[in-house]
């Protein structure tokens, strides 16, 4: 059956062939130690399982209106409110199946065939791939790897033409690891006046930062910032809910309109109970959320600087997420190998180790490890690339 150009021209997973490779070795029985995963080790905490089964016990079962029931997006408003610095009113405010699907909403809403979009190298997976569904033409640009992969304000602007409707800025980044200061978020916000330009904020991991790294929200820079960005996150990664589907994006009214448009006519939205109790979660005693934090701060530094004393690998410093985005291209040559997916599936069949090639995030020279998983595990598939790699 003849398939749509739109989606002929979507990429097939460069992590397919290696996750499929690591499923059939555990299947034979290897111990495999799984750095692939972009989602915690942690379950989703008792008290908000609870909320879930008391929203469902209490019929919020049915169709909800298509921006979200409206108890979620008042919570959304006050998390805004409390944590970001940010003043919006529910009409500000849409819930997603997922910040995915906030995305996809977004350039749905914003792209006309041959819109360019500008994404930051290295980039999360669906950005470019969701960017081209909805016609749009991705401009990758390459953030400077000794500078933390951060794009400085000069090469933005220098990357701007008179095609380009949006620009992503995904901090804390995954997979880079690395969070635009306040300082450099400003610069950032201050090339795009004058412009056309909306800026698509995914702040997922916005409360996953480390050693006190200072964030200012991309819409809490100035007026300006704030009616040019649309800002897209979710509880899941803060809260350990990522299958429960929930997410939100904040914007103009009149893009939330849009985006609820393509939603009503698409996935109705979120489970309803969900969005309920997601609310429920955003306002509950958050002390958790800082237990798995820190946590995850402990593994990163301890996954970074074993990762810096492996001959051929050199990896920058995470300060938020949960993943280190190592370069190992200088290995290539003495493992045999032409790319990140060679070495991946090198490592997986010689050390049992499962990593995500770099090439899905647009580096080839470059590979992405999560620490969310525990310390044990983190030391024992270091251990076993050291055995492979050797030590500087
Ligand atoms: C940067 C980024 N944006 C969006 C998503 C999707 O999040 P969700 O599970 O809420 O759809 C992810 C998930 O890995 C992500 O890392």
């Amino acid at each position: 059956m003849p398939l749509s150009q739109r989606v002929q021209a979507l990429a097939e997973s460069a992590t397919i062939a290696v996750s499929t490779k690591a499923a059939e070795l555990k299947r034979a029985g290897h111990d495999i130690v799984a750095f692939g995963a972009g989602e915690p080790d942690f379950d989703t905490p008792p008290h908000i399982k609870a909320f879930a089964h008391a929203h469902i016990d209490a019929g919020k079962t049915k169709y909800a209106p298509a921006a979200g029931v409206i108890e979620a997006r008042q919570a959304v408003c006050e998390k805004f409110s409390r944590e970001n610095g940010l003043s919006f009113e529910p009409k500000n405010i849409i819930i997603t199946c997922g910040a995915k699907e906030a995305i996809y909403l977004a350039f749905a809403a914003l792209l006309d065939p041959g819109d360019e979009v500008i994404l930051p190298v290295p980039y999360w997976v669906s950005f470019p791939e969701q960017v081209k569904i909805n016609g749009g033409i991705v401009k990758p640009l390459l953030g400077d790897e000794s500078n933390s992969f951060k794009l400085r304000p000069e090469q933005i602007r220098e990357a701007l033409t008179p095609r380009t409707r949006a620009f992503v800025l995904n901090s804390p980044s995954n997979p880079g690891g690395f969070t635009y200061t306040p300082d450099e978020t400003r610069a950032i916000a201050s090339v795009f006046r004058g412009t056309r330009v909306t800026v698509l904020a995914d702040e997922l991991y916005d409360r996953l930062r480390f050693d006190g790294v200072d964030y200012l929200s991309f819409a809490a820079v100035d007026d300006d910032a704030r009616n040019r960005t649309i800002t897209i996150n979710s509880p899941a990664k803060t809260y350990a809910m990522t299958g429960w589907r929930v997410g939100y994006a904040a914007a103009a009214p009149e893009i939330i309109a849009a985006m609820s448009r393509v939603q009503s006519h698409t996935t109705s939205g979120p489970c309803t109970f969900n969005q309920y109790s997601m609310a429920d979660a955003l306002r509950a005693d958050q002390s958790g959320v800082d237990e798995m934090r820190r946590a995850y701060q402990q593994r990163g530094r301890h996954m970074h600087a074993r990762l810096n004393t492996l001959r051929g690998v050199a990896c920058v410093q995470p300060t938020g997420a949960y993943y280190c985005f190592a370069n190992v291209r200088a290995t290539y040559a003495a493992l045999g190998v032409t790319g990140s997916v060679e070495f991946s599936r090198l490592v997986l069949e010689k050390a049992h180790v499962a990593l995500v090639p770099g090439i899905a995030f647009g580096s080839d020279d470059h590979v992405r490890l999560s620490f969310a998983t525990s310390m044990e595990q983190i030391d024992k598939g270091l251990d076993r690339l050291e055995k492979l790699l050797g030590r500087k």
